[in-house]
Protein backbone atom coordinates (compact mmCIF):
# COMPACT_ATOMS: atom_id res chain seq x y z
CA UNK A 1 0.00 0.00 0.00
CA UNK A 2 0.97 3.75 -0.63
CA UNK A 3 -0.25 7.07 -0.11
CA UNK A 4 0.38 9.39 -3.50
CA UNK A 5 -0.09 12.87 -3.74
CA UNK A 6 -1.54 14.53 -6.78
CA UNK A 7 -1.53 17.52 -8.59
CA UNK A 8 -3.21 18.61 -11.31
CA UNK A 9 -3.40 22.37 -13.13
CA UNK A 10 -3.41 21.88 -16.75
CA UNK A 11 -6.15 23.88 -17.89
CA UNK A 12 -8.59 25.73 -15.40
CA UNK A 13 -9.02 23.85 -12.39
CA UNK A 14 -6.47 23.95 -9.87
CA UNK A 15 -6.50 20.65 -7.92
CA UNK A 16 -4.30 18.08 -5.69
CA UNK A 17 -5.78 14.74 -3.66
CA UNK A 18 -4.07 11.96 -2.23
CA UNK A 19 -5.17 8.47 -3.04
CA UNK A 20 -3.76 5.57 -0.96
CA UNK A 21 -2.96 2.52 -3.86
CA UNK A 22 -3.52 -1.29 -2.95
CA UNK A 23 -5.82 -3.97 -3.83
CA UNK A 24 -8.63 -1.75 -4.41
CA UNK A 25 -7.22 1.79 -3.93
CA UNK A 26 -8.78 4.34 -2.05
CA UNK A 27 -9.14 8.29 -3.16
CA UNK A 28 -9.05 9.83 0.75
CA UNK A 29 -9.44 13.50 -0.85
CA UNK A 30 -9.74 15.33 -3.74
CA UNK A 31 -9.67 18.67 -4.28
CA UNK A 32 -10.79 21.28 -6.98
CA UNK A 33 -10.58 24.76 -7.18
CA UNK A 34 -12.30 25.98 -10.70
CA UNK A 35 -11.33 29.08 -12.30
CA UNK A 36 -14.65 30.04 -14.10
CA UNK A 37 -15.10 33.34 -12.27
CA UNK A 38 -11.97 34.63 -13.47
CA UNK A 39 -12.45 33.69 -17.50
CA UNK A 40 -16.08 34.47 -17.50
CA UNK A 41 -16.01 37.61 -19.45
CA UNK A 42 -13.65 36.26 -21.75
CA UNK A 43 -15.93 33.33 -23.21
CA UNK A 44 -13.28 31.03 -22.56
CA UNK A 45 -10.05 29.93 -20.86
CA UNK A 46 -6.96 32.95 -20.66
CA UNK A 47 -4.31 30.72 -20.44
CA UNK A 48 -1.97 33.82 -18.34
CA UNK A 49 -4.68 34.09 -16.25
CA UNK A 50 -5.55 30.44 -15.68
CA UNK A 51 -0.89 29.82 -14.91
CA UNK A 52 -1.11 32.80 -12.85
CA UNK A 53 -4.26 31.46 -10.79
CA UNK A 54 -2.85 28.00 -10.30
CA UNK A 55 0.34 29.40 -8.77
CA UNK A 56 -1.19 31.40 -6.36
CA UNK A 57 -3.82 28.55 -5.53
CA UNK A 58 -1.83 25.42 -5.67
CA UNK A 59 0.05 25.36 -2.58
CA UNK A 60 -3.86 25.86 -0.51
CA UNK A 61 -5.20 23.14 -2.98
CA UNK A 62 -2.18 20.72 -1.65
CA UNK A 63 -2.26 22.05 2.02
CA UNK A 64 -6.29 21.20 1.85
CA UNK A 65 -5.95 17.73 0.33
CA UNK A 66 -3.74 16.55 2.99
CA UNK A 67 -5.35 18.19 5.70
CA UNK A 68 -8.99 16.32 4.07
CA UNK A 69 -7.17 13.01 3.80
CA UNK A 70 -5.80 13.08 7.50
CA UNK A 71 -1.76 12.79 5.66
CA UNK A 72 1.23 14.46 6.28
CA UNK A 73 3.40 15.11 3.33
CA UNK A 74 6.02 13.21 5.18
CA UNK A 75 4.02 9.94 5.22
CA UNK A 76 3.35 10.19 1.09
CA UNK A 77 5.54 7.95 -1.07
CA UNK A 78 5.35 9.65 -4.49
CA UNK A 79 4.03 12.90 -5.75
CA UNK A 80 2.63 13.16 -8.98
CA UNK A 81 1.87 15.88 -11.18
CA UNK A 82 0.55 16.15 -14.24
CA UNK A 83 3.61 17.15 -16.83
CA UNK A 84 1.34 17.63 -20.14
CA UNK A 85 -0.75 17.75 -22.05
CA UNK A 86 -2.48 21.71 -21.29
CA UNK A 87 -1.98 25.01 -21.44
CA UNK A 88 1.69 25.49 -20.36
CA UNK A 89 1.69 28.04 -18.17
CA UNK A 90 -0.71 26.02 -15.69
CA UNK A 91 1.46 22.79 -16.31
CA UNK A 92 4.77 24.55 -15.33
CA UNK A 93 2.85 25.98 -12.44
CA UNK A 94 2.07 22.59 -11.01
CA UNK A 95 5.34 20.75 -11.76
CA UNK A 96 7.36 23.52 -10.43
CA UNK A 97 4.85 23.16 -7.21
CA UNK A 98 5.70 18.84 -6.87
CA UNK A 99 9.26 20.25 -7.60
CA UNK A 100 9.22 22.00 -4.70
CA UNK A 101 7.74 19.54 -2.39
CA UNK A 102 9.61 16.92 -3.55
CA UNK A 103 13.08 18.68 -3.01
CA UNK A 104 11.98 19.66 0.31
CA UNK A 105 10.67 16.07 1.21
CA UNK A 106 12.65 13.65 -0.17
CA UNK A 107 9.62 11.87 -1.71
CA UNK A 108 9.64 10.68 -5.06
CA UNK A 109 8.34 12.97 -8.04
CA UNK A 110 6.29 10.91 -10.95
CA UNK A 111 5.02 12.81 -14.12
CA UNK A 112 1.68 11.90 -15.37
CA UNK A 113 0.00 12.33 -18.53
CA UNK A 114 -3.29 14.00 -17.80
CA UNK A 115 -4.44 11.97 -20.48
CA UNK A 116 -3.56 8.95 -18.94
CA UNK A 117 -4.85 9.89 -15.83
CA UNK A 118 -8.12 9.92 -17.35
CA UNK A 119 -7.99 6.66 -19.60
CA UNK A 120 -6.78 4.99 -16.31
CA UNK A 121 -10.23 6.17 -13.86
CA UNK A 122 -11.82 3.13 -14.71
CA UNK A 123 -9.31 0.83 -13.09
CA UNK A 124 -9.88 3.24 -9.65
CA UNK A 125 -13.56 3.10 -9.94
CA UNK A 126 -14.50 -0.18 -11.67
CA UNK A 127 -11.54 -2.34 -11.35
CA UNK A 128 -11.48 -3.11 -14.88
CA UNK A 129 -8.25 -5.28 -16.56
CA UNK A 130 -6.41 -4.15 -18.66
CA UNK A 131 -7.06 -4.39 -21.89
CA UNK A 132 -10.16 -2.06 -21.58
CA UNK A 133 -11.82 0.26 -24.44
CA UNK A 134 -12.23 3.57 -23.80
CA UNK A 135 -13.91 6.95 -24.88
CA UNK A 136 -12.72 9.90 -23.99
CA UNK A 137 -15.44 12.32 -24.96
CA UNK A 138 -15.36 16.02 -23.74
CA UNK A 139 -15.27 19.85 -24.98
CA UNK A 140 -11.62 19.27 -25.41
CA UNK A 141 -10.94 16.13 -26.50
CA UNK A 142 -12.56 13.27 -28.30
CA UNK A 143 -10.95 9.78 -28.37
CA UNK A 144 -11.32 6.33 -28.78
CA UNK A 145 -7.95 4.34 -26.78
CA UNK A 146 -7.25 0.76 -25.83
CA UNK A 147 -5.26 0.64 -22.58
CA UNK A 148 -3.33 -2.14 -22.64
CA UNK A 149 -1.07 -0.99 -19.57
CA UNK A 150 -0.76 2.01 -17.10
CA UNK A 151 2.02 2.94 -20.01
CA UNK A 152 1.03 1.57 -22.70
CA UNK A 153 -2.44 3.04 -25.64
CA UNK A 154 -3.38 2.42 -28.63
CA UNK A 155 -5.38 4.89 -30.48
CA UNK A 156 -8.47 4.03 -32.60
CA UNK A 157 -9.31 7.59 -33.83
CA UNK A 158 -10.46 10.64 -33.22
CA UNK A 159 -12.02 13.94 -33.87
CA UNK A 160 -10.10 15.52 -36.76
CA UNK A 161 -11.77 18.89 -35.91
CA UNK A 162 -14.59 19.64 -32.85
CA UNK A 163 -14.57 17.85 -29.84
CA UNK A 164 -18.37 16.74 -29.12
CA UNK A 165 -18.75 18.90 -26.04
CA UNK A 166 -17.38 21.78 -28.36
CA UNK A 167 -20.07 21.15 -30.85
CA UNK A 168 -23.01 21.00 -28.30
CA UNK A 169 -21.58 24.13 -26.98
CA UNK A 170 -21.44 25.89 -30.38
CA UNK A 171 -24.85 24.38 -31.32
CA UNK A 172 -26.41 25.60 -27.38
CA UNK A 173 -24.80 29.51 -28.60
CA UNK A 174 -26.33 29.12 -32.22
CA UNK A 175 -29.91 28.04 -30.73
CA UNK A 176 -30.05 30.97 -27.78
CA UNK A 177 -29.62 28.17 -25.10
CA UNK A 178 -27.43 28.72 -21.82
CA UNK A 179 -23.80 27.37 -21.24
CA UNK A 180 -22.78 24.90 -20.80
CA UNK A 181 -24.32 23.73 -24.01
CA UNK A 182 -24.34 19.89 -23.27
CA UNK A 183 -26.89 19.80 -20.31
CA UNK A 184 -29.14 22.31 -21.93
CA UNK A 185 -29.49 20.99 -26.03
CA UNK A 186 -30.02 17.80 -24.26
CA UNK A 187 -32.68 19.40 -22.04
CA UNK A 188 -34.46 21.31 -25.06
CA UNK A 189 -34.33 18.18 -26.99
CA UNK A 190 -36.38 16.37 -24.60
CA UNK A 191 -39.46 18.23 -26.35
CA UNK A 192 -38.55 17.58 -29.83
CA UNK A 193 -38.39 15.46 -32.67
CA UNK A 194 -35.33 14.32 -34.51
CA UNK A 195 -36.99 15.56 -37.99
CA UNK A 196 -34.46 18.07 -39.50
CA UNK A 197 -31.59 15.79 -41.92
CA UNK A 198 -28.56 16.16 -40.43
CA UNK A 199 -25.09 14.99 -41.35
CA UNK A 200 -23.70 11.81 -40.16
CA UNK A 201 -19.71 12.92 -40.95
CA UNK A 202 -17.29 10.63 -41.84
CA UNK A 203 -19.93 7.26 -40.87
CA UNK A 204 -18.85 5.66 -44.70
CA UNK A 205 -15.55 5.72 -43.52
CA UNK A 206 -14.15 2.43 -42.22
CA UNK A 207 -11.66 3.61 -39.72
CA UNK A 208 -12.86 5.15 -35.75
CA UNK A 209 -11.92 9.00 -37.04
CA UNK A 210 -15.05 11.42 -36.51
CA UNK A 211 -15.67 15.10 -37.12
CA UNK A 212 -18.16 17.74 -35.51
CA UNK A 213 -17.44 21.02 -37.37
CA UNK A 214 -19.86 20.53 -40.39
CA UNK A 215 -22.58 19.18 -38.42
CA UNK A 216 -22.22 22.25 -36.58
CA UNK A 217 -22.20 24.34 -39.58
CA UNK A 218 -25.70 22.56 -40.94
CA UNK A 219 -27.47 23.17 -37.88
CA UNK A 220 -26.74 26.89 -38.52
CA UNK A 221 -27.95 26.49 -41.56
CA UNK A 222 -31.30 24.55 -40.93
CA UNK A 223 -31.85 27.20 -38.17
CA UNK A 224 -31.59 29.88 -40.87
CA UNK A 225 -34.07 28.21 -42.60
CA UNK A 226 -36.86 27.50 -40.36
CA UNK A 227 -35.97 31.05 -39.28
CA UNK A 228 -36.74 32.51 -42.63
CA UNK A 229 -40.03 30.02 -43.00
CA UNK A 230 -41.54 31.08 -39.51
CA UNK A 231 -40.03 35.11 -39.19
CA UNK A 232 -38.56 33.71 -36.07
CA UNK A 233 -37.01 30.69 -34.17
CA UNK A 234 -40.10 28.86 -33.03
CA UNK A 235 -39.46 26.66 -29.72
CA UNK A 236 -40.55 24.11 -31.54
CA UNK A 237 -38.13 24.39 -34.24
CA UNK A 238 -35.47 24.75 -31.15
CA UNK A 239 -36.57 21.84 -29.61
CA UNK A 240 -36.36 19.64 -33.32
CA UNK A 241 -32.76 21.18 -34.12
CA UNK A 242 -31.63 19.95 -30.31
CA UNK A 243 -33.30 16.37 -30.77
CA UNK A 244 -31.96 16.02 -34.44
CA UNK A 245 -28.34 17.08 -33.78
CA UNK A 246 -28.08 15.29 -30.64
CA UNK A 247 -29.72 12.43 -32.78
CA UNK A 248 -27.10 13.05 -35.02
CA UNK A 249 -24.05 12.98 -32.42
CA UNK A 250 -25.53 9.97 -30.86
CA UNK A 251 -25.54 7.80 -34.56
CA UNK A 252 -21.31 9.15 -34.73
CA UNK A 253 -20.56 8.15 -31.65
CA UNK A 254 -22.66 4.67 -31.44
CA UNK A 255 -21.07 3.88 -35.30
CA UNK A 256 -17.76 4.69 -34.94
CA UNK A 257 -17.63 2.71 -31.34
CA UNK A 258 -19.10 -0.64 -33.48
CA UNK A 259 -15.78 0.29 -34.97
CA UNK A 260 -13.66 0.07 -32.38
CA UNK A 261 -15.25 -2.58 -30.58
CA UNK A 262 -14.24 -4.65 -33.58
CA UNK A 263 -10.63 -3.61 -33.45
CA UNK A 264 -10.71 -3.94 -29.19
CA UNK A 265 -11.71 -7.68 -29.41
CA UNK A 266 -9.57 -8.34 -31.92
CA UNK A 267 -7.01 -8.32 -29.08
CA UNK A 268 -8.88 -11.07 -26.95
CA UNK A 269 -9.72 -9.19 -23.75
CA UNK A 270 -10.00 -11.55 -20.61
CA UNK A 271 -12.88 -9.44 -19.23
CA UNK A 272 -14.31 -6.86 -22.37
CA UNK A 273 -15.23 -3.56 -21.24
CA UNK A 274 -16.04 -0.09 -22.84
CA UNK A 275 -15.35 2.91 -20.52
CA UNK A 276 -16.77 6.69 -20.97
CA UNK A 277 -15.39 9.51 -19.71
CA UNK A 278 -15.75 13.30 -20.18
CA UNK A 279 -18.36 15.90 -19.77
CA UNK A 280 -20.10 14.57 -22.69
CA UNK A 281 -20.63 10.97 -20.83
CA UNK A 282 -23.18 12.46 -19.34
CA UNK A 283 -25.20 12.46 -21.64
CA UNK A 284 -28.54 10.48 -21.46
CA UNK A 285 -28.94 9.23 -24.90
CA UNK A 286 -25.19 8.69 -26.01
CA UNK A 287 -25.06 6.77 -22.11
CA UNK A 288 -28.65 4.93 -23.28
CA UNK A 289 -27.26 4.13 -26.41
CA UNK A 290 -23.73 3.20 -25.95
CA UNK A 291 -24.85 0.74 -22.70
CA UNK A 292 -27.01 -0.98 -25.11
CA UNK A 293 -24.12 -1.38 -27.90
CA UNK A 294 -21.68 -3.08 -25.33
CA UNK A 295 -24.98 -4.62 -23.97
CA UNK A 296 -25.48 -6.39 -27.50
CA UNK A 297 -21.68 -6.99 -27.70
CA UNK A 298 -21.17 -8.82 -24.85
CA UNK A 299 -18.87 -5.97 -23.72
CA UNK A 300 -19.13 -4.45 -19.67
CA UNK A 301 -19.99 -0.39 -20.02
CA UNK A 302 -18.83 1.80 -16.97
CA UNK A 303 -18.23 5.36 -16.70
CA UNK A 304 -16.61 6.45 -13.50
CA UNK A 305 -18.94 9.44 -11.54
CA UNK A 306 -18.71 12.69 -12.96
CA UNK A 307 -16.31 14.06 -10.04
CA UNK A 308 -13.56 11.52 -11.36
CA UNK A 309 -14.75 11.73 -15.30
CA UNK A 310 -14.01 15.82 -15.33
CA UNK A 311 -10.54 16.88 -14.63
CA UNK A 312 -9.60 16.28 -11.01
CA UNK A 313 -6.21 15.30 -8.86
CA UNK A 314 -7.41 12.01 -8.47
CA UNK A 315 -7.14 10.21 -11.43
CA UNK A 316 -3.35 11.94 -11.33
CA UNK A 317 -2.44 10.50 -8.19
CA UNK A 318 -4.26 7.23 -8.89
CA UNK A 319 -2.16 6.56 -12.61
CA UNK A 320 0.96 8.50 -11.08
CA UNK A 321 0.49 5.47 -8.30
CA UNK A 322 0.35 2.83 -11.16
CA UNK A 323 3.92 4.29 -12.68
CA UNK A 324 5.63 4.54 -9.33
CA UNK A 325 4.78 1.20 -8.70
CA UNK A 326 6.24 0.19 -12.43
CA UNK A 327 9.50 1.97 -11.07
CA UNK A 328 8.61 5.18 -12.58
CA UNK A 329 10.85 8.25 -11.11
CA UNK A 330 11.67 11.43 -12.60
CA UNK A 331 14.17 13.94 -10.90
CA UNK A 332 14.27 17.75 -11.54
CA UNK A 333 14.64 17.70 -15.23
CA UNK A 334 10.93 16.86 -15.47
CA UNK A 335 9.60 18.78 -17.85
CA UNK A 336 6.53 20.84 -18.42
CA UNK A 337 5.05 19.57 -21.92
CA UNK A 338 1.81 21.10 -23.99
CA UNK A 339 1.86 18.55 -26.20
CA UNK A 340 2.25 14.94 -25.67
CA UNK A 341 -0.17 12.17 -27.39
CA UNK A 342 -0.55 9.07 -25.25
CA UNK A 343 0.09 6.91 -28.15
CA UNK A 344 3.14 8.34 -29.83
CA UNK A 345 2.98 5.49 -32.68
CA UNK A 346 0.30 7.37 -34.43
CA UNK A 347 0.20 10.18 -36.38
CA UNK A 348 -1.21 13.74 -34.22
CA UNK A 349 -4.87 13.99 -35.28
CA UNK A 350 -5.23 17.16 -37.46
CA UNK A 351 -7.57 18.68 -34.52
CA UNK A 352 -8.22 17.08 -31.03
CA UNK A 353 -10.50 19.51 -30.39
CA UNK A 354 -9.72 23.24 -30.27
CA UNK A 355 -10.89 24.61 -27.11
CA UNK A 356 -7.77 23.67 -25.52
CA UNK A 357 -5.99 20.81 -23.85
CA UNK A 358 -8.92 19.74 -21.40
CA UNK A 359 -10.28 16.20 -21.73
O1 LIG B 1 -14.90 17.06 -19.27
P1 LIG B 1 -15.47 18.42 -19.18
O2 LIG B 1 -16.12 18.83 -17.89
O3 LIG B 1 -14.37 19.50 -19.45
C1 LIG B 1 -14.03 20.12 -20.62
O4 LIG B 1 -13.80 19.43 -21.63
O5 LIG B 1 -13.99 21.38 -20.58
O6 LIG B 1 -16.53 18.54 -20.35
C2 LIG B 1 -17.32 19.67 -20.55
C3 LIG B 1 -18.08 19.50 -21.83
C4 LIG B 1 -18.82 20.76 -22.25
O7 LIG B 1 -18.57 21.00 -23.61
C5 LIG B 1 -20.28 20.40 -21.99
O8 LIG B 1 -21.18 21.05 -22.87
C6 LIG B 1 -20.28 18.91 -22.20
O9 LIG B 1 -19.06 18.47 -21.66
N1 LIG B 1 -21.41 18.30 -21.51
C7 LIG B 1 -22.39 17.62 -22.15
C8 LIG B 1 -23.34 17.28 -21.16
N2 LIG B 1 -22.88 17.73 -19.94
C9 LIG B 1 -21.69 18.35 -20.19
N3 LIG B 1 -22.55 17.33 -23.44
C10 LIG B 1 -23.67 16.65 -23.78
N4 LIG B 1 -24.63 16.30 -22.90
C11 LIG B 1 -24.52 16.59 -21.58
N5 LIG B 1 -25.47 16.24 -20.74
ZN1 LIG C 1 -9.03 16.53 -18.65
Amino acid sequence: MSLILGIESSCDDTAAAVVRMGGSSEVLSNVVYGQNALHADFGGVVPEIAARAHAEKLDVAVAAALAEAQVALNECDAIAVTAGPGLIGGVMAGVMCAKGLSVASGIPLVGVNHLAGHALTPVLTDGLIFPYLMLLVSGGHCQFLIAHSPTKFTRLGGTIDDAPGEAFDKVARLLGLPQPGGPSVEACAKGGEARIPLPRPLMDRADCNMSFSGLKTAVLRARDHAMAAAGGLKRQDQADLCASFQASVVDVLVGKSKRAIDAYLAHAPERPALAVAGGVAANGPIRADLKALCAERGLKFTAPPLALCTDNAAMIAHAGGLLFAGGQRDGLDLAARPRWPLDQTQAPLIGSGKKGAKA
